[in-house]
């Protein structure tokens, strides 16, 4: 008889240099969302800002660790760093002391690794880890991008920004050949979004040009996508950090926590059928497309 195999962990780096773009209300909300599904995530606060800690409720000032201590620790036991947050949702919280970890860790050779090696010593406890970057590509963003195995870009649907994806993209490129060759972009959540405004439509409409071009290459957004629903301006995401709680707590009938939930469910459906096509034995399924999620089944 086949055995089980264990389910791989999807470890995903919410990132875009750009701030106020809705990395940590995606993380956040996509993260509680996903737990509500029932799938065990965590988040990572990878921020000094600590607004993803602030956003579920936890005070950085009362905290005794984080991921500040396996940052600088590479012997540090990441679970005791770890803030349960609510059924299936764990945090390892943020603290301002995080600004200074990248001047602390100075030189030494594991630095942009540090992260990944802290999620390792986690064993596989979760099926989800979301990580919300701050808004630079500094040593704290490098360690998000070399601990992960995909990339979601939160930004808005404007030219400027569009422009500005280009220009990540090709940072993810030179990350992924440098620290992470399996890293992998697996699309765009568009935040604050308007539908009704032609100008946005045709935003979207460029990058999904974009992203159907680059099918062709070896990019690490080969398989990219603007990622459905987008998350509809929604005042009451806005609202929710400042109670500690998340959208789904606040206003679960609010157009935020419908487009969140919608999100998650896309996001489990093609990696439900991932799976179960890695399970059956008569299938085989190349190593690459079970945990890149980036990657389609051929
Ligand atoms: N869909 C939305 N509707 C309304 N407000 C939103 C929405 N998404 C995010 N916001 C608000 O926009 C602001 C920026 O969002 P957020 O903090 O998630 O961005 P960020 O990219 O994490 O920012 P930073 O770069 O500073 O980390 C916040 O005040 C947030 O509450
Ligand atoms: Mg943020």
């Amino acid at each position: 008889m086949q055995q089980a195999k264990a389910k791989p962990t999807r470890v995903i780096a919410l990132m875009n240099q750009k701030g106020g773009v809705g990395k940590t209300t995606t993380t956040v909300n996509l993260g509680a969302a996903l737990a509500r599904a029932g799938r065990r995530t965590l988040i990572v606060d990878l921020d000094p800002q600590a607004h993803a800690s602030l956003s579920l409720g936890i005070d950085p000032a009362e905290l005794e660790h984080s991921v500040y201590d396996v940052l600088l620790d590479p012997t540090a036991d990441a679970q005791s760093c770890i803030t349960r947050r609510s059924d299936n949702l764990d945090v390892l919280p943020s603290q301002t002391d995080l600004a200074a970890a990248e001047l602390e860790l100075g030189n030494a050779s594991d630095r942009q690794k540090r992260l990944e090696a802290a999620l390792a010593r986690l064993g596989g406890a979760y099926e989800f880890v979301l990580i919300d970057c701050p808004p630079s590509l500094g040593l704290l963003t490098l360690n998000g991008l070399a601990a992960a195995r995909e990339v979601i870009v939160p930004m808005q649907a404007h030219y400027l920004a569009l422009q500005g994806v280009g220009k990540l993209l090709e940072t993810v490129g030179l990350v992924s050949k440098a620290v992470n060759p399996r890293l992998r972009v697996t699309g765009v959540v568009l935040c604050m979004h308007d539908t009704s405004s032609t100008h946005t439509r045709e935003v979207v409409a460029d990058l999904e040009g974009f992203f159907e071009q680059a099918r062709a290459g070896d990019a690490p957004w080969k398989y990219s996508r603007v990622l459905r629903p987008a998350i509809r301006r929604n005042i009451k995401l806005a609202e929710c950090p400042s109670f500690g709680q998340t959208i789904f707590e606040y206003a679960p009938g609010a157009p935020g926590a419908e487009d969140y939930a919608a999100l998650a469910t896309g996001l489990l459906r093609d990696w439900d059928a991932l799976l179960a096509r890695r399970e059956s034995p008569i299938v085989e399924v190349p190593a690459s497309i079970v945990t890149g999620m980036g990657e389609v089944a051929p």
